[in-house]
């Protein structure tokens, strides 16, 4: 019996558990829209720009390409769930995020998941003390970043709108 009454227990309290997560989650589509903008707008600055700088033999802190490379990755995973369905400009007006990442959610999803794994890699090869291993991923991170912002000019890519 007593087992009965703790495991009810245990389920009142996960519900409540969940009831508060869901809470806490809950954000307007703007506020979702915001938090991808403000992740994808730290990207170079907060990120990419220190291993730029390795790859590109303007410095040699190759520590810092391992601890930036983790930190894209964590904004990036955040990233990857910040797009529920109906964030898009129908609810949004202001977003850049196009209709194809809701239609084409697969090759959006692997875009993302590509950038992590290119980013991952040249982590991993900074781990390695190895220059020109990172000077090597580099070129493939910046691809993994065209895969969603390359094409013509002034067309914002597959999956962004330019303006
Ligand atoms: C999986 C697709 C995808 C990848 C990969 C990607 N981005 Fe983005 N990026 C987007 C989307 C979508 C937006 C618009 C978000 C919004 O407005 O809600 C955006 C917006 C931006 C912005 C904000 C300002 C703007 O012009 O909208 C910058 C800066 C940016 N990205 C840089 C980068 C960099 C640098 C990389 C690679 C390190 C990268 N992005 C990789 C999809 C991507």
């Amino acid at each position: 019996m007593i087992r009965i009454v703790s495991a009810l227990a245990l389920a009142g309290t996960v519900a409540a558990f969940s009831t508060a997560i869901s809470v806490s989650w809950a954000q307007t589509p703007a506020e979702v829209a915001k938090a991808r903008e403000d992740i994808m707008d730290h990207l170079w600055p907060n990120y990419y720009r220190d291993i730029s700088q390795v790859a590109r033999g303007n410095s040699t802190d190759v520590a810092a390409v391992a601890t930036k490379a983790a930190g894209a990755v964590d904004a990036l995973k955040k990233f990857a769930t910040l797009f529920p369905p109906g964030s898009g400009r129908e609810a949004v007006p202001t977003t850049r995020a196009k209709p194809e990442i809701w239609s084409q959610r697969a090759e959006f999803d692997k875009a993302t998941s590509d950038l992590i794994a290119a980013t991952t890699a040249i982590g991993e090869a900074a781990k390695s003390g190895n220059v020109e291993a990172v000077k090597a991923q580099w070129p493939k991170v910046a691809e993994a970043c065209g895969a969603c912002h390359g094409g013509p000019k002034k067309s914002g890519g597959k999956f962004r709108f330019e303006e």
